[in-house]
């Protein structure tokens, strides 16, 4: 299967799902990373890692519509089956949800459906919950509310600050995607 990233931040993500193809933890091939925020650390990894990237802002197309048939251009000549997005802060409209639907995938950092949209670490610790978690979903039309794939919960401490939750979700994030995604591929089984 060949796998189209989208990230709009620092990618580390993006980077565990390298790392993970390196090491041979994953089969896909990551054939090309979709960026909308030309300052994104993303950009860079990819470089790094000879990904190829397609650079696109919003604001160059009249409307979101053909925003996203620039992006459905590229995907079809890289002939991806497969969207992950890993940091991508936007919502998928339809040009896109009808000719991958059900092939689109998202990680949000909160245990949905407590906490969607932006923040989620932010929300988690204002509403003072004793636990949080990192959730895996299909991407459907909504802010975070597709069917959910795969859960991991993390236990928030008295002294939780955004900083060392934030590092935790990372690691925990890090490790799920990649495998998530390998068995969504690869495996018919449930994902656990
Ligand atoms: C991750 O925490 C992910 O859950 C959320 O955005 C963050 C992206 O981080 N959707 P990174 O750009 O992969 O480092």
């Amino acid at each position: 299967k060949r796998i189209a990233i989208f990230a709009s931040g620092s990618g580390s993500n993006f980077q565990a799902i390298v790392d993970a193809k390196k090491k041979g933890e994953l089969a896909a091939d990551i054939c090309l990373l979709v960026c909308d925020k030309p300052n994104a650390y993303a950009i860079e990894r990819a470089r790094n890692e000879n990904i190829p990237t397609f650079v696109v802002q919003v604001k160059d197309y009249p409307k979101k519509e053909d925003y996203e048939f620039a992006i459905l251009t590229q995907l079809r000549d890289y002939e991806v089956d497969f969207i992950v997005l890993a940091g991508y802060m936007r919502l998928i409209g339809p040009t896109l949800l009808e000719e991958f639907e059900g092939k689109i995938i998202n990680i949000h950092p909160s245990l949905l459906p407590a906490f969607p949209g932006k923040d989620a670490i932010g929300q988690a610790l204002a509403a003072k919950v004793k636990v949080s978690g990192v959730t895996v979903h299909y991407v459907d039309a909504g802010m975070d509310t597709g069917p959910i794939i795969a859960q991991r919960a993390i236990n928030i401490s008295e002294s939780e600050t955004r900083e060392s939750l934030q590092t935790k979700i990372h690691e925990i994030e890090h490790e799920l995607y990649p495998s998530v995604i390998e068995q969504l591929l690869t495996k018919s089984g449930e994902v656990i």
